[in-house]
Parts: structure tokens; C-alpha cells; sequence
């Protein structure tokens, strides 16, 4: 029936209301505070204007059931053809209960817990009036120096498909239809996270190999779960901007991926492929993008300037058109928006449904799960029963604008659970605890060291909350160096002279690079942004409510100039070995290993592994080997671990890198506790992008790792056999 009407529909609309379907507008109706920068350049009677004459289909990032029923109003009664509107907005990691930012939910390593946040920003948006979330983002992120590694799940192409699928289940619950599922649109497509030295917008010049065996996973992962839309990315790959290739657009994503959604543009980046130096003029820019596969324009409003004309003169098949919008149509059906226009938009929800206690419960126990314990000498956990006096030093001690980071502007930070906040909820009342910020995060305070100092010689400990601000990640914060900003290392440093135990708390949307007071602190808790429950979850692991158990999603190097570094690297015919450093792959002032690498992570429990099995060490073609290892919790505490599953092929017909993660696990062990861990491995794990871009696995020898991080490890061999020939 809806088939039908989205068929006939198409039959009756005239090329400038094909054109209105396709684009996508800042919606105007709904202003909220703090303003969304992104929204409101439209004012609402101009908008309306456009929505009664069918003139847009989509608007975003504005929230609110009230506005959005003003203007589902007037599509639906107003406009000629009654088409409804899709709302779609940027809920990265949250709405109103923000959760950790992705990059630092990522550090669970767990595929459930990143789908549970999913389903609850969900709720909230859909109760908010949204359809459709811009996430999640599923961009393998190589270099740190880029500020939107803060949105995705790190360096690492297996973790980030694997959570990349679990949020889009997340987003989009159980079925569409439902009320409160909310449409994903996993972005950026394609290899944004791969932009030369990490600066944003900047270009991608990569082979085709690293395109598919890096970039592309994610999104097959995410389509494979359902995903019905992406948004085409800023940047231009091999010197064609995403936004005008068709080779990737359609050729790949929908030939090869078999993508059956809509394709997004981002934000004006159709009107953009001038400025790349790709388009003539605003004309040919919307010709190239909607050729190329791009189904709605975002914000340039070039579609419904010139896809009439463009049709009219024949530069653009209406075939072309008629096949978008009924794209973009049969999404709005799979969403129930032709049976139920008003679907997500009741004022009950929202009043109810937004910021509960048992959604901040969440934040609280996905924030304490996102918290990586990167080194301890055994200064942690702090008991708070025996008094101890501490003192909180740092630009973020009591600060609640850094609580979010960057793209949670629904969110109220006056709402934020700060540090000293969550110390003095979880100490006792007689506990000592002194706040002094030392400096501001990029400006010294007059004496600020100084006193700091003297609060750090009269504590017992001395947590230094130290670190980014929020805007220094996210979208166009690119920076220089991943350094603590000189400021606060001075702070660090001072604090670091007066022998003190130091525990820092790191603040931040990327991997740092630190150096002496920092690097050499007795403890150091990468905390993130951690969201509405900030606070709150850093005193549950200072003060062992929660053992943590986070892994890094983002190797942290020993310095800046090692960017861009990921673990999965290939091999040099030189690499350091023996110590033997003269005319080897290394920096004159650093081998190129991580400080923190990959995958590490600390608990307060003592992890052992041991017993690596193998069911076979042959592995013939159509087969599967088990390998296997026990897991014991040797600490007094009960615990998580991830035990991780690396591979090399040894010798390939294309270098292969120096390990990949392939699978994980997470176990949880009361103390004294053991459990076998088990990993299958078939031809399939072992396959590589080979020449003709297909994806092939060769016989031959492979090294398998089970271990706590990508360095190190029980190591153990396999050997695929080649297919029995046949006769
Ligand atoms: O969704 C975002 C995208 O990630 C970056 N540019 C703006 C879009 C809409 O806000």
C-alpha cells in the first residue's frame, strides 16, 4: 500500500517538489538554548513558506515537539502533496543525559554497552520530536592531530566496525516504526579520518587497498544492521571530493555494499566542490553531486535552486531524481512517517522521558566503563574511610563547561556533574578536600601555581585534573600537537617537584602525548569527556566503587611528531631489534613505539593469562581452529578484562601490517576466579585486500596473539593450507 502511495506520489510531484524532497534544512522552528550555531538561519516564516510549497523535505537539528508539530503541520496540511517531514539532528552522545563521548565509551571494548547508550539517546531524541541522529561516526581516525577522532571509536578498523554496528542496533531498536527508534546515519563516507596530518577538511590521498581494508568496514558493518542512510564526507579522495564521486558513491557503495538508503551531503559540501576546485559554479556543483549518488543536499539549498533546470536542459536525467526521492521517500515510510506522520512527537514523552534518574544511572555506569587506568604504582584506589586529605588541583577540578566535549549542545552543563562535586558526594563529611585550579586551561592565573603548590605540600595525594578543553576536538579543531597545553604542564610539573603522590585526571578528545610531571605521576586515569555523570564516575574508580577496566581505542605515543600512529602499522625493512638502533625505522629522539599503547588498560585486580591452546595448528581451507587461553583474576578484587586477539600473516602477496586486532572478549572474575577464553578462527579472519581489490586469504603462516594489549602477549602460529586440489 505505501509502496503504492511512495510510487504514485512520485507520478504526480513536479520536478520542484522532487527537488524540496531532497534537501535538507536547518530547522528554524525550534531555537533551544544554548543556541545551536548550525540552526536558525532561516527564520521560521520563511521556512514555513518553503515547507507549504513542498520546498524541503528534511529539517535539522532543532529539538522539541512543539516546533516540529508546527511545521509536520504544514507539510502535511498545507502542502500540496502532504509529504512528511523527516527531523533529523546530531545526537552524538546524547541529548539532554550526555553520555561519555564515543571515542571514551569506546575504552569499554564492548559492543553491548555502546548499543544500551544508543537505545537510551534514542529514547530521549525521539522524545524530543527527532527521526534521524547524524551518528554514529564510523570513521577510523589515523591521526590525533584530527579533533574528530573524539567522535568515533579510535584508530582501529575491527573495534570501530563492531561499534559501529552496535550503535546503529542501538539507535534503531527493534523496528523503525516504533516511536522511539531513531534512524542512524553512519558518516562520514568515506576516509575522512584518514585527512593529511589530521587537519580537518584537508584532502585524503590513499590506495585503494587502505580505502577498502581500513575506511569501508565500518560502513558494511552499519548497512548490515540496517543503516538507511550516510552522509558523504568534507574531503576529497585521490582528487575527487566524496561529495562528486561517483565511483564511491554509487559504484561502491550501493554496486559493491549493496547500500539501499539515502545519501546525505554534510553541511554545504555540495556548494563546496567549488571551492575544491571541482565544480564551475553552483549549477554544476549541485549537477556533480546529485550524478555522483547524493540523494539530499544539506543546507546549501542548491537542489531546489537548480535540479529543475538541470533536469529541464537535460544535464540530469529525471531518472536520476525519480530514483533519490524514492529513496528518501522509502525511508520515511520504513519510518512509519506515511502512517503516522506524528509518530515521535508527543508532548508526554518529552515532558517524562528526558534527563530521569535511571537515564543519568546509565551516563554514571557507561562513564566509570569508559575511564582507562593507564599506569598505577599502587597509590589507587584511594580509601576514602581512612581521611585522607586531598587536594584537587587543576583547571577542571570544578569546571562544568568541559564536562560534555564537543557536539552535546542539547545538553544543560549547568546540569553536569563536576569533580569536586562527585569527591565531596562520595567522601566522607569530615574528609579533607582542597580545590585549586593553578591556572586556566590555556592561561596562567596570577599565583595560581603558587598556591597550588602549597595545597599539594599540605595533602596526602594530589589529583591534578588537567588536560583539553571540550573545544579542542571536534569538528574543525584540528591541533598542531596533542600536548597538555603549556600552561598546565608547568602546573603539573610544580606539582610534580614537591614528592607528593600525583594522580592524574586526564581530560581530553583524542590521545595526548605527555611528558615528566604528568607521565611521571604515580597514577594517570584517562577520564575523557565524560558527560552528565562526570563527576560522579571518577570518585567511583578514585575510590574503588568501580575497578576500572577501559582499554585504549587510541594508542597515546611517546610524542606529537609520531602522528599519524596506530598499532597497525606495516613493517619496515629496518625495524629495531636487539636494541640495535643505528640506520633502523626510528626517530633520532624516540623509537616509534606507543607509550600507552593500543588496547592497554589497567584494573586494580591483576590479570594473568596463561595456557594458550590450539585445537589445531592447521587450518585448511574450509575449516576453523579454536584457540584458546585462561584468564585469572590473581587480585583481591572482583574485575574485567579484555583479552584481545591479534594476527600477522607472515608473507603475503601485499605487505601485511604488524598485527590486527581480530576479535575480543570481556570476562569478569571475582578474585581467585579463572575462565577459558575462546576465539574461532576460520579462512575468512585471514583474508586481506589482495591485487584486483577483492578480498583474498593466501596459505601460509600466521601469528596469532591472545593478550591484555597490542603489545606483548601469548603468541602462537597457524598454518593455512591451501584448498585440496580438485581432480
Ligand atoms: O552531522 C554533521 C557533520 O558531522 C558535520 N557537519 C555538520 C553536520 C550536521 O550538523
Amino acid at each position: 500500500d505505501e509502496v503504492q502511495r511512495v510510487d504514485s506520489l512520485i507520478s504526480r510531484m513536479t520536478i520542484e517538489e522532487k527537488a524540496g524532497q531532497m534537501t535538507c534544512l536547518a530547522d528554524a522552528f525550534r531555537p533551544f538554548n544554548p543556541p545551536n550555531p548550525q540552526a536558525g538561519i532561516q527564520g521560521e516564516k520563511r521556512l514555513s513558506e518553503e515547507i507549504r510549497k513542498g520546498r524541503v523535505g528534511c529539517l535539522f537539528n532543532g529539538i522539541g515537539v512543539a516546533g516540529a508539530r508546527r511545521a509536520q503541520e504544514l507539510a502535511v496540511k498545507e502542502s500540496r502533496l502532504g509529504i512528511p517531514l523527516l527531523f533529523a539532528g546530531d545526537v552524538i552522545h546524547g541529548l539532554k543525559t550526555i553520555f561519555p563521548v564515543p571515542l571514551a565509551e569506546a575504552s569499554a571494548f564492548d559492543p553491548d554497552l555502546a548499543e544500551r547508550s544508543a537505545r537510551a539517546m534514542a529514547e530521549e531524541a525521539t522524545a524530543a520530536g527527532l527521526h534521524l541522529t547524524f551518528a554514529p561516526m564510523a570513521d577510523v581516525a589515523r591521526d590525533q592531530r584530527w579533533g574528530r577522532v573524539v567522535e568515533g571509536a579510535g584508530e582501529d578498523v575491527t573495534l570501530t566496525a563492531l561499534l559501529t554496528a552496535a550503535r546503529v542496533r542501538g539507535f534503531q531498536g527493534k523496528d523503525l516504526r516504533r516511536a522511539d527508534s531513531l534512524l542512524a546515519c553512519p558518516k562520514h563516507f568515506a576516509a575522512y579520518g584518514a585527512v593529511a596530518g589530521g587537519l580537518e577538511y584537508g584532502s585524503v590521498d590513499i590506495s585503494e587497498e587502505t580505502l577498502r581494508e581500513t575506511h569501508l568496514p565500518p560502513f558494511t558493518a552499519a548497512f548490515a544492521v540496517g543503516a538507511l542512510t550516510t552522509m558523504a564526507s568534507f574531503n576529497e579522495i585521490n582528487g575527487v571530493p566524496a561529495t562528486a564521486d561517483r565511483a564511491l558513491l554509487t559504484d561502491i557503495l550501493r554496486g559493491e555494499m549493496a547500500f539501499r538508503g539515502f545519501v546525505f551531503s554534510d553541511y554545504t559540501a555540495d556548494e563546496e566542490l567549488i571551492a575544491h576546485g571541482y565544480a564551475e559554479d553552483e549549477r554544476d556543483a549541485a549537477r556533480l553531486a546529485v550524478l555522483a549518488g547524493v540523494d539530499m543536499s544539506m543546507q546549501s539549498g542548491l537542489y531546489v535552486r537548480y535540479l529543475p533546470e538541470l533536469v529541464r536542459s537535460g544535464a540530469v536525467p529525471m531518472g536520476t531524481i525519480d530514483v533519490a526521492v524514492r529513496r528518501i521517500l522509502y525511508v520515511k515510510m520504513a519510518l512509519g512517517l506515511f502512517a503516522d506522520p506524528w509518530r515521535s512527537l508527543d508532548e508526554e514523552a518529552e515532558r517524562t522521558r528526558i534527563f530521569t534518574p535511571a537515564r543519568r544511572e546509565l551516563a554514571r555506569e557507561i562513564a566509570g566503563r569508559s575511564i582507562v587506568l593507564l599506569k598505577n604504582s599502587g597509590v589507587l584506589p584511594i580509601d576514602p574511610d581512612q581521611r585522607p586529605n586531598i587536594a584537587l588541583i587543576g583547571p577542571f577540578g570544578e569546571d562544568r563547561d568541559n564536562l560534555y566535549g564537543p557536539w552535546a549542545f542539547y545538553g544543560d552543563p549547568g546540569k553536569g556533574v563536576d569533580i569536586a562535586s562527585g569527591l565531596r558526594a562520595a567522601l566522607p563529611g569530615d574528609a579533607n578536600l582542597t580545590v585549586e585550579p593553578g591556572c586556566g586551561i590555556s592561561e596562567a592565573i596570577e599565583g595560581g601555581i603558587a598556591r597550588a603548590v602549597a595545597a599539594a605540600r599540605s595533602c596526602d595525594v594530589a589529583l591534578l585534573a588537567i588536560g583539553e578543553s571540550q573545544t579542542m576536538s571536534g569538528e574543525a579543531q584540528s591541533r598542531t600537537t596533542i600536548e597538555i597545553p603549556a600552561v598546565q604542564q608547568a602546573l603539573a610539573d610544580a606539582v610534580a617537584a614537591t614528592g607528593k603522590p600525583v594522580v592524574v585526571l586526564l581530560r581530553h578528545g583524542r590521545a595526548l602525548a605527555l611528558h615528566d610531571g604528568v607521565a611521571n605521576a604515580q597514577a594517570i586515569l584517562a577520564t575523557w569527556f565524560l558527560g552528565s555523570e562526570a563527576g560522579h564516575a571518577v570518585a567511583d574508580v578514585l575510590f574503588g566503587k568501580v575497578n576500572p577496566s577501559g582499554k585504549l581505542p587510541v594508542s597515546f605515543p611517546w610524542e606529537s611528531g609520531q602522528e599519524p600512529f596506530f598499532y597497525d602499522r606495516k613493517a619496515t625493512g629496518r625495524p629495531v631489534v636487539d636494541n640495535r638502533t643505528e640506520y633502523r625505522a626510528r626517530y633520532t629522539t624516540t623509537d616509534n613505539s606507543a607509550r600507552f599503547p593500543f588496547g592497554h588498560g589497567l584494573s586494580y585486580s591483576d590479570f594473568v593469562l596463561a595456557d594458550l591452546k590450539l585445537s589445531d595448528a592447521a587450518l585448511r581451507w574450509d575449516a576453523a581452529v579454536e584457540v584458546s587461553a585462561k584468564i585469572t583474576n590473581k587480585g583481591s578484587c572482583r574485575g574485567s578484562e579484555v583479552v584481545q586477539l591479534y594476527m600477522r600473516d607472515r608473507v603475503a602477496s601485499r605487505t601485511r601490517p604488524i598485527r590486527e586486532l581480530k576479535g575480543i572478549e570481556r570476562v569478569t572474575l571475582d578474585p581467585g576466579q579463572s575462565r577459558t577464553v575462546h576465539f574461532r578462527i576460520a579462512r575468512k579472519d585471514l583474508e586481506f585486500v589482495g591485487s584486483g581489490n577483492r578480498r583474498i586469504a593466501e596459505p601460509g603462516l600466521f601469528d596469532i596473539w591472545l593478550g591484555q594489549s597490542s603489545v606483548g602477549g601469548l603468541h602462537t602460529q597457524i598454518e593455512l593450507y591451501a584448498p585440496a586440489p580438485s581432480i
